[in-house]
């Protein structure tokens, strides 16, 4: 039995590819792990704000050293940050939105991000604390960057790698409903992303 945190950060509603696919991961982990509970966070229904000087500065101040004022100013980053500890697996859908991810997910890694709490320093370098996680990535776009011509601009998937990785989230998939703007593909892009699921 495990707890999944599934993400979104579509903003096109009941039409969206990133959200069906997620939903679709989502399942196949409950086959696998029955019993799973699900607990699902519309990050563009949040409207988690920008990182902003208030907010970041709070960042750096001992908890029992914060003003009731500065208590309110972190709690939203707390809470995201309680959440995402608390989850074993996280299923996160990342539309493609002009060559890279939503605003709206960006501002949920801004605020996960926490010194001292999701990653330090070490003298070999950073060191990830968020750890034992299993990710996977729901992407959809209009166009191919897996392959092909497209591949140079391929910027969301490794970019969460790297960055999921840098907190410590390692061990990381990415499902790619692709191409579902191109004619000759659209027809099959997501079939063929659903398809492609496979749960480790
Ligand atoms: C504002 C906007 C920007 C987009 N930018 C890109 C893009 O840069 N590259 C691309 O391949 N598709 C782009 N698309 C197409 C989306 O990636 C595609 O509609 C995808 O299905 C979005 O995920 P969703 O269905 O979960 O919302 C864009 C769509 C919108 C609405």
């Amino acid at each position: 039995m495990k707890h999944i945190l599934h993400l979104k950060s579509s903003i096109q509603g009941a039409t969206s590819y990133s959200i069906k696919l997620g939903n679709a991961i989502v399942d196949e982990i409950q086959q696998k792990y029955s019993g799973s509970t699900v607990e699902e966070l519309d990050l563009v229904d949040l409207e988690i704000p920008h990182l902003n000087p208030e907010v970041l500065r709070t960042f750096f101040i001992p908890s029992d050293q914060l003003t009731e004022g500065e208590k309110e100013s972190i709690q939203l980053s707390d809470r995201l940050v309680k959440q995402l500890f608390a989850a074993d697996i996280i299923v996160i859908g990342a539309p493609l939105i002009n060559f890279t991810i939503h605003s709206a997910l960006k501002a949920w890694i801004d605020h996960i991000t926490r010194a001292g709490i999701t990653f330090g320093y070490g003298e070999n370098g950073p060191i990830g604390m968020v750890t034992g996680k299993k990710v996977y990535v729901a992407m959809s776009s209009g166009g191919v960057y897996s392959e092909g011509p497209g591949k140079a601009n391929d910027f969301v998937a490794p970019y969460l790698k790297a960055f999921l990785g840098f907190l410590g989230m390692t061990d990381l998939t990415v499902f790619r409903a692709e191409g579902l703007k191109v004619p000759g593909i659209k027809d099959y892009a997501f079939d063929k992303a659903i398809k492609s699921i496979e749960i480790h």
